[in-house]
């Protein structure tokens, strides 16, 4: 509705009945037509050329016919509503024009009347659902979990990228964002090849984030760290508040994987994060850690929102339950040791949830993923079991 009008092109391949339609459409003020075509091809380079609001489209036309040209009139198209105009007897072709997509249909003759409310009604039905669809985008606030840890190579990038893939299976909409700013690698776990990264997002004076996001085959979609550390360098702390503010209205969750140390960038997003996830392997090497880490946490007031991963459970390690008890914290979740599955995962740039899911490894990441999505009683309570932490370091 370019000047104010609905604008109407109007597909018949007998010009008689083109021309009574734009007369019966004549005095319509706020209705304006602006195109006639003969037939489907024509239907179809017109709607291109003129991105009309509506299209009144004929079915038996020769050459490409009015319910192939409606199945594909969004391809040009997009915004372009189809209504089927027909002769009686056509019924089944009706059906098949609703199933083209066509949102309502007339059957020849039809009065100026019936033609004007039909034009009418589907416009403004249209608009109110792209109204409420707007509202609910702007409404939309995604929920930001961090991946962190206190040591590299214990499964950060492995959990972020099974959590997001998982969240995505539940039909939610998901941004993983790749912080390890130096040596980021989700997009060679996600087999995806880098088009675009936050580099250029930083370098092209950082207009429409949307546009610099990679789209993954399970639907998430990844905002991929730059190329070559020089440029991760250009990252400042200032810009992931900026990218996770601009990313949230885009989401129901930013995923954030991170590297394993206190950088300003890494600081800033657990600062944002409703969630940290704080990856640890249960070893004793590892302790000291992630109490150091802890202790880091609690003192920036953040130990309310971790929750602790004890990854690679089995392997040489020590037991979970020894391991909370020696950091005073619960465990919320457990992820067994699979090397087989993990490096098969990673070769194939697969995540272990979609490569294998019904491994015992692909169904503990799958439980993180669902634990966002409806949190299991008993493990909430855990999660909130966090003054602990605030016990263990309020003694210092
Ligand atoms: N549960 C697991 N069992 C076996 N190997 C794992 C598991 N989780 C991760 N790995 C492997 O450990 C290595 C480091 O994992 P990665 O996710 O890259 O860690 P980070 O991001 O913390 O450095 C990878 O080779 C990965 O395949
Ligand atoms: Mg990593």
């Amino acid at each position: 509705m370019a000047d104010g009008t609905i604008q109407v092109l109007i597909v018949d391949d007998v010009a008689e009945t083109r021309h009574n339609i734009r007369k019966l459409l004549e005095f319509e003020a706020d209705i304006c037509v602006v195109g006639e075509a003969a037939d489907g091809r024509e239907a179809l380079a017109l709607a291109k050329e003129l991105q009309p609001d509506c299209v009144l489209m004929d079915i038996n036309m020769p050459g490409l016919d009015g319910i192939s040209a409606t199945e594909r009139i969004y391809q040009v198209a997009p915004d372009c509503l189809p209504i089927v105009i027909s002769v009686q007897g056509e019924q089944e072709y009706l059906r098949k024009a609703m199933l083209a997509g066509a949102r309502d249909y007339l059957v020849k003759p039809f009065s100026g009347q019936e033609l004007v409310n039909t034009i009418r009604q589907v416009y403004s039905l249209e608009q109110a659902r792209r109204s409420l669809q707007k509202d609910a985008q702007a409404n939309r606030s995604a929920q930001v979990i961090v991946v962190f840890s206190a040591k590299g190579g214990v499964g950060k990038t492995t959990i972020a990228t099974n959590l997001a893939a998982g969240l995505s299976r539940q039909q939610r909409e998901v941004i993983l964002v790749d912080l390890d700013l130096q040596f980021g690698d989700v997009p060679l776990l996600l087999n995806l090849k880098l088009k675009r990264s936050m580099a250029d997002w930083h370098h092209d004076g950082r207009e429409a984030i949307e546009d610099y996001l990679i789209q993954h085959e399970s639907g998430l979609r990844v905002f991929a760290s730059p190329q070559t550390p020089e440029q991760g360098e250009l990252i400042t702390g200032e810009h992931v508040s900026q990218m996770i503010t601009e990313l949230k209205p885009l989401a129901d969750f930013l995923v954030i994987d991170t590297p394993q140390f206190f950088h300003e960038t890494t600081l800033q997003s657990l600062e944002l994060a409703d969630k940290i996830l704080l990856v640890a392997t249960p070893d004793l090497p590892n302790l000291k850690n992630v109490k150091c880490c802890l202790d880091v946490l609690s003192r920036l007031n953040m130990a309310g929102k971790v929750q602790i991963v004890a990854n690679k459970v089995g392997a040489n390690g020590i037991k979970v339950e020894q391991f909370s008890s020696y950091l005073q914290q619960p465990v919320w979740q457990r992820v067994p040791y699979d090397l087989k599955l993990a490096t098969q995962a990673a070769i194939q740039g697969i995540p272990a949830v979609m490569l294998n899911p019904r491994a015992s490894l692909s169904r503990s990441l799958a439980r993180i993923s669902r634990e966002f999505v409806e949190p299991h009683p008993g493990s909430r309570e855990a999660a909130v079991k966090v003054p602990l932490v605030r016990m263990l370091f309020a003694r210092r």
